[in-house]
């Protein structure tokens, strides 16, 4: 990988900022001056500094998003915008997608990463990663609601759904679910068997992450060591 490229996806520097860092011998590579910003670096063996301190390279970048209304869970869209876009520029250099889809118009706990091997895993239909959500409806949930998603529901299309757990505000008008498989706009069928409909729908754990109270809407922050390890035991690494 080129010196500039590596600076700039360690996050550190800008591509304009890392040249000139590098042209400054500012860069050292194996204690040498680099100088030259296309010279090729390895990331898995060279010992990288700037200004003396030591550059840390990660193979790959995990980012938890609350992911706000309007957004699509895509990597590019004509018109409308797209998660990636919420990430910080120099991860987006990182080519990033989102590890599922959500809705447009649901909101709440997104990863975003470029470990393509984890993602899958964990987006394997075998994998059954859990993952729940808080839920609004637009009409009081029936009675037998709660006893029909743990039986496992069957959509009107003839979709077989596998048992779901919902534990219902006192209202009964929401409450949690948790799924352990994602079909498309699957909630919102559920929610339409039941002859009722989603009015509000926020993702609120994926796997063994939750989403940090702390994180407003529409940001983001890189996973931390231990969430990224939970996720990798979650998904059988
Ligand atoms: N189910 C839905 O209907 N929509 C989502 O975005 C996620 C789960």
């Amino acid at each position: 990988m080129r010196g500039d490229k590596f600076l700039t996806e360690s996050g550190l520097l800008s591509r304009k900022e890392a040249s000139a860092a590098i042209r400054g011998g500012r860069v050292c590579v194996n204690g040498l001056p680099l100088r030259d910003p296309a010279r090729h670096i390895d990331p898995a063996t060279d010992q990288v500094t700037l200004d003396g301190e030591a550059v840390g390279y990660a193979p790959f970048i995990y980012y938890m998003l609350n992911k706000p209304e309007g957004y699509v869970s895509a990597t590019e869209d004509g018109h409308l915008p797209t998660v990636v876009s919420l990430l910080p520029p120099q991860a987006q250099k990182r080519d990033p997608f989102p590890c599922g889809r959500l809705d447009r118009d649901t909101v709440g706990l997104m990863l975003l990463t470029d470990d393509g091997a984890l993602a899958h895993r964990l987006l394997a239909p075998k994998s059954h990663v859990a993952k729940s959500y808080r839920f609004t409806c637009a009409e009081p949930l029936c009675a037998e609601a709660e006893a029909l998603c743990a039986a496992g529901m069957t959509l009107g299309n003839g979709d077989l759904l596998r048992p779901a757990g919902l534990v219902c505000d006192d209202d009964r008008m929401g409450g949690v679910i948790t799924l352990s498989e994602g079909k498309y706009h699957q909630i919102k069928r559920m929610a339409g068997a039941l002859s009722n409909r989603i009015v509000t729908l926020e993702r609120i754990t994926f796997g063994p992450l939750a989403l940090d109270p702390a994180l407003p809407r529409g940001e983001c922050r890189p996973l931390t060591d231990a969430e990224i390890t939970a996720l990798r035991q979650a998904a059988g690494q």
